[in-house]
């Protein structure tokens, strides 16, 4: 018998007899030899079939997680412990159902199973190529004298994820269709009292792209995911879910102190998830660490995901570009026609021309395509995805960039507008893989943060972004640009919850407040916002932040639109915000007038061997270090919050018998993001793994640094 680990490949079929079946150690040793990606296999299969059961348990493979789950109460119950001490309290679990009413209350623990595995994967592109999977896993199945109702726990040393799954049974025929009302998983946080938090609001005009707040935890109201906390003892956890696929998203309400309740978002006529017997929820994930860092070097979300459905992805190319945006950002250009237009085929090659001489592999060009003049905000059934402006020569474009091995980067904003976009684009993929180009910048910017959904009937509803019908959307436009072999980076997106893994071309999205708030945001993004960052938005994935200004107070220092950073920190978010698509998001003017602090942003790449965070706290300060993926230079990237800061970095993490020329890009002396920004330092170093480095940060400064191998 073979048993794959791989926890997607028990989808559905965990409970057959093949899979239950106890194998000998020798056989399984066999089988590890036979499969190459198989590290380790152990299956310690108890199905005890129609025994009662009141509690049961699965441990983290180190010992220091435990989850129980328990129907003493009458209903399940899932309760975990961190090193011995309870971090989340007897939480409720289960689903509501329009036709099936509650699958809750009265639900009994009927029989479970446990399975183990230790595997090791590889990402086509990321912050870490090899990821361990390693986790212990319980399967319960509930039921009522009606119906049952499985739930599967994983338990990792950096956290747990559980999902729903509602089997055809003999009342219950596949895939008959069912709403689902409510779901009852509550996750209730065990010290809350002491507890502080780091959200932003859900359900609210714009989406994902707040501030963050701090706050005592027992004042959060209703929350996006990843939800970050922090207990009095200093444990660090933030609830998030993995592999959001045709599902509402979860967003979290507390509904008495310490009591988060699952708060699935809605259709437009209130029911959470049409879905059909069969179905699996996404999971509902944990992660739990000692401290801040913890949670930065985690990747349970990605190990909850499904493995790449794609086939070969040679075509999805990390890499960096430049573009036409910003200009329009702060007002120079236009995406629209007239005589600031920025999109313009000149306009375009001199992008290009940069590019190919300081060796960016791509241009990114906004306001190309008829649809912009006007009010497009609100007229997103305007935009035509396939009719350039006529002073925008695509062809041209095109053949010019090829020449200078740059590509052009697409962009298709939709204001909204869903249903004229999907009846567009098949065409418009088309169309950019007739020219070459390989990576499309999407827009969902839509008014009250509401999307525009024509249904069958021609009726326009309004649907959020996170709700199951734009899980579809986003997801559907990343699968047909897939077949254009076109990698997709979507703004105003649903949230990451790991799908890059089974879709490597979702290379990356926003889902944050980015860079662009610096030019007309109000308030622009504070000191704190890229520290707060790493440990809450970034848990998810990649995000396209666009950092990279040097000009950072076009307007004045004083103006209230400008960045609030350093110079020297826009090179350190390189390091820290990672995404395998970095911009420099200043218009090349600024950078030639920096072009030794340039030379950091020419240097640093975007797709790693691996990565590890060394120190921070959310919202004050953090410390990456990252490997390039030959193996070769590391980097290290450094910011702080409005305070300034001296951090102490220990170099163990570079290869012991190497020594390396560490070029250091740092505030200088009197740098001060308000009044002084522009004071900095380049300074190299050479070093070893045996050395500290002393970081010194100004107020909402940073350091960047490449330690080039001598
Ligand atoms: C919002 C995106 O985040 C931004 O980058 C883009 O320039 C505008 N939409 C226009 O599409
Ligand atoms: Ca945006």
């Amino acid at each position: 018998m073979f048993i794959k680990t791989n926890p997607i490949q028990f989808t559905g079929r965990h409970l057959t007899k093949s899979h239950t079946r106890q194998s000998s150690s020798r056989q399984k040793r066999s089988q590890a030899l036979l499969c190459p990606t198989l590290i380790a296999l152990a299956v310690t299969s108890l199905f005890s079939a129609n025994v009662f059961a009141k509690t049961v348990t699965v441990s983290s493979p180190n010992q220091q997680i435990q989850i129980s789950l328990s129907d003493d109460t009458g209903r399940p119950e899932y309760k975990i412990d961190f090193h011995g001490k309870t971090v989340i309290e007897p939480s409720r679990l289960g689903l509501v159902f329009q036709s099936l009413g509650e699958l809750g209350q009265g639900l009994q623990i009927k029989s479970s199973e446990k399975k183990s595995a230790d595997d090791k994967w590889q990402q086509p592109w990321g912050e870490q190529e090899w990821i361990r999977d390693q986790h212990n896993q319980l399967t319960a199945v509930l039921s009522n004298s009606k119906v049952q109702l499985e739930v599967e726990f994983k338990a990792f040393d950096d956290g747990i994820g559980f999902r729903y799954h509602l089997a055809q049974q003999a009342t219950l025929p596949a895939n008959s269709p069912l709403s689902i009302t409510d779901e009852l998983t509550e996750f209730n946080v065990g010290q809350a009292d002491k507890a502080t938090a780091w959200w932003i609001p859900a359900r609210g005009w714009n989406r994902y792209e707040y501030l963050y707040r701090t706050t005592a935890l027992k004042e959060v109201d209703r929350v996006h995911t990843p939800f970050t906390f922090k207990l009095a003892d200093g444990t660090h956890l933030s609830i998030h879910e993995a592999a959001l696929v045709d599902f509402a998203a979860m967003t979290l309400d507390q509904h008495r102190d310490g009591k988060l309740k699952a708060d699935l978002t809605p259709w437009s006529d209130g029911i959470r998830v049409k879905t059909q017997v069969g179905f699996y929820t996404p999971w509902r994930t944990i992660q739990i660490a000692d401290n801040a860092t913890g949670l930065l070097n985690s990747h349970l979300i990605l190990n909850l995901n499904e493995p790449n459905k794609l086939g070969d992805v040679t075509w999805v190319k990390p890499g960096k570009y430049v573009g036409i945006w910003w200009g329009m950002h702060l007002n120079e250009n236009t995406w629209g026609s007239g005589p600031t237009h920025g999109a313009t085929t000149s306009e375009t090659e001199r992008y290009m021309d940069f590019a190919a001489k300081y060796q960016f592999d791509g241009v990114l060009v906004e306001g190309w395509n008829e649809g912009w003049d006007g009010d497009w905000f609100h007229n997103g059934d305007q935009f035509s995805f396939t009719k350039a402006y006529a002073d925008f020569d695509l062809p041209a474009i095109t053949a010019y960039g090829a020449k200078k091995g740059v590509r052009l980067i697409g962009h298709h904003e939709t204001a909204g507008s869903v249903t004229h976009y999907r009846d567009h684009m098949a065409d418009a993929f088309a169309l950019y893989e007739k020219h070459g180009v390989t990576q499309v910048k999407t827009g969902y910017v839509a008014d009250g943060g509401q999307i525009k959904r024509i249904d069958d009937k021609g009726i326009t509803r309004h649907e959020w972004h996170d709700g199951q019908f734009m899980v579809g959307e986003y997801l559907h436009s990343v699968t047909e640009a897939a077949k254009h072999h076109i990698s997709i980076n979507s703004h105003e997106p649903i949230k990451d919850t790991g799908l890059r893994r089974t879709y490597p071309n979702w290379i990356s999205r926003e889902g944050a407040r980015g860079q662009e708030y610096n030019a007309w945001g109000s308030p622009p993004n504070s000191p704190e916002h890229t520290a707060m960052l790493p440990f809450t938005r970034m848990l998810s994935g990649p995000m396209d932040f666009t950092p990279g200004i040097f000009d950072l107070a076009p307007k004045g220092l004083d103006a209230q639109n400008r960045v609030q950073t350093t110079l020297t920190k826009q090179l350190a978010l390189y390091v820290v915000l990672y995404s395998p698509i970095q911009m420099a998001a200043d218009l090349p003017r600024n950078y030639e007038k920096h072009l030794d602090a340039f030379q950091f942003i020419r240097d640093v790449p975007t797709d790693w061997y691996q990565s590890v965070a060394l120190a921070g706290e959310v919202g004050d300060y953090v410390v990456f270090a990252r490997q390039a993926k030959d193996q070769g230079d590391w980097y290290l990237g450094a910011l702080t919050d409005e305070t300034a800061r001296k951090v102490t970095v220990k170099l163990d993490f570079l290869s012991p018998n190497k020594r390396y020329q560490a070029q250091i890009y740092r505030d200088g002396a009197k740098a001060d993001w308000k009044t002084n920004p522009y004071d900095y330092v380049i300074e190299t170093k050479e070093v070893s793994a045996q050395d500290s480095l002393n970081l010194v940060l100004a107020s909402s400064g940073g350091t960047a640094i490449r330690f080039k191998a001598l």
